[in-house]
């Protein structure tokens, strides 16, 4: 199926080879797309069904600056079915389309006192706390990925200096991916606390296994919207998420197209 959207997507005559996944807040990106092509997942086989508030749900082809990009608006989460692959067919497609680089973002709730709602981090590490693979039922070699440079340390090099000549703020750090959809307890935030984690989050770690083993670099920003349960007095809810993420999405999109500009061509 992924040959199948992979041969799609050649037909359009557009030849990204960065592909941006666009998670809450992250969305007005889109509208800085020039020559913009969209295609709706449920035009392409083996792209997911989406239906979260904030997640449009199709791919979008253009150029931002000097590079062409496709932008994954909307991903299905794994909390949406229980399904972790759920990307799989979006990955392995624009793998095979050409694509090199997958630059992820999210919505996140911090775990660190110094980096507060609003501000931007880019993911060093991740902590698979789900504790499932989307690899499960792959065959051969490849599914033993080696993940020691999952977030891609050149690019991650490159993307600091990008931040830095922008004069946007970018921590670095853990994210923990747990399966949600509640948010968690303030026990479990402290015990994230614990493990090393500066991010916590319903998202992005099974897309980066599945760019690993499909052969992409990945390079991964969260947009904190709340700190962790207990860590803040206000109460979380997506709309609160969706509130604060819209407010800074001006900054998020500074920084992906910053980030975009110093990728390498
Ligand atoms: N926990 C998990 N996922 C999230 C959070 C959080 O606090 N904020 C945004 N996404």
């Amino acid at each position: 199926m992924s040959n199948e959207a992979a041969q799609m997507l050649r037909a359009t005559g557009r030849r990204p080879h960065i592909a941006v996944l666009l998670g809450s807040g992250w969305a007005p990106l889109a509208q800085r797309v020039v020559d913009p092509l969209r295609l709706p997942y449920a035009s392409l086989p083996g792209f997911p069904q989406t239906g979260i508030a904030g997640h449009a749900g199709e791919l979008l082809l253009g150029r931002i600056g000097a590079h062409e990009v496709a932008l994954l608006c909307g991903r299905r989460h794994a909390y949406e079915g229980g399904d972790v692959a759920a990307m799989k067919g979006a990955i392995d497609a624009l793998a095979a389309a050409g694509v090199q680089t997958l630059v992820q973002t999210n919505a996140a709730g911090s775990l660190d006192e110094t980096m507060r709602p609003g501000e931007l981090m880019m993911l060093a590490d991740h902590l698979n706390l789900v504790q499932h693979s989307p690899l499960v039922g792959e065959r051969g070699a490849a599914r033993f990925l080696d993940l020691r440079d999952a977030y891609d340390p050149a690019l991650r090099t490159q993307a600091r200096e990008a931040a830095r000549r922008a004069g946007i703020t970018l921590h670095e750090g853990v994210y923990a991916w747990v399966l949600g959809p509640q948010f968690e307890t303030p026990a479990e935030i402290r015990m994230l606390q614990r493990l090393g984690a500066q991010a916590v989050g319903m998202s992005t770690v099974p897309e980066t296994i599945l760019a690993r083993h499909a052969g992409l670099r990945v390079l991964a920003f969260s947009l904190f919207t709340n700190m962790g349960c207990g860590l803040q007095a206000e109460a979380l809810s997506h709309a609160h998420t969706l509130a604060v993420a819209g407010g800074s999405a001006p900054r998020a999109v500074a920084l992906l197209e910053a980030v975009i500009a110093a990728l390498p061509a």
